[in-house]
């Protein structure tokens, strides 16, 4: 995700208070594209012990290129993550990297360098979750 681009969405967020208004129970659209990741990661996985290459390159490509929040969603990630925002963005690059060099493999039909990528980039997606969902959700939903 460009999770810099927004940062005039954020003077603009602050000079008008929009944004700021939603709910606390209220979703983040982030976990509706997390849901769409868990399933394309779910697929690329099955597709892998399958030796489907072409659902696997999908699916991958799909992961390299996931939807992300919109702007001023965003501006309240970032608020929130004030100086940890480049580390959790970096969670974000790592997990599009391994999803790309998962897609190369697919395409190649190299099932060893599929399966390592995909663990790779599992290994980002729990080292962001790790690091910052209790927190997040503590934060955005104010659930212990
Ligand atoms: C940059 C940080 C980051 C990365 C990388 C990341 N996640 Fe998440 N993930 C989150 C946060 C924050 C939440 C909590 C969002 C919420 O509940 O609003 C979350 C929540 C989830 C959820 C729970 C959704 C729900 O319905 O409660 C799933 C499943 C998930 N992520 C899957 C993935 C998968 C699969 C990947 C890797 C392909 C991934 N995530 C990568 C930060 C990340």
């Amino acid at each position: 995700m460009h999770w810099m681009k927004p940062l005039a969405a954020l003077a603009l967020a602050l000079a008008t208070g929009a944004g700021w208004a939603q709910s606390a129970a209220e979703p983040l659209v982030l976990r509706s594209v997390m849901a769409q990741m868990q399933a394309d990661t779910q697929a690329a996985g099955d597709a892998i012990a399958r030796q489907d290459w072409a659902s696997a390159a999908s699916h991958a490509d799909k992961l390299a290129h996931h939807a992300e929040p919109p702007a001023l969603e965003k501006v309240r990630i970032l608020t929130w993550l004030l100086t940890d925002a480049m580390t959790f963005r970096n969670y974000d690059l790592q997990v599009k990297s391994a999803a790309a060099q998962l897609r190369t493999a697919a395409q190649q039909q190299d099932g060893v360098a599929a399966a390592r990528d995909l663990a790779r980039m599992q290994q980002s997606c729990d080292g962001c979750h790790n690091s910052y969902r209790a927190k997040f959700l503590a934060h955005f939903y104010g659930t212990p």
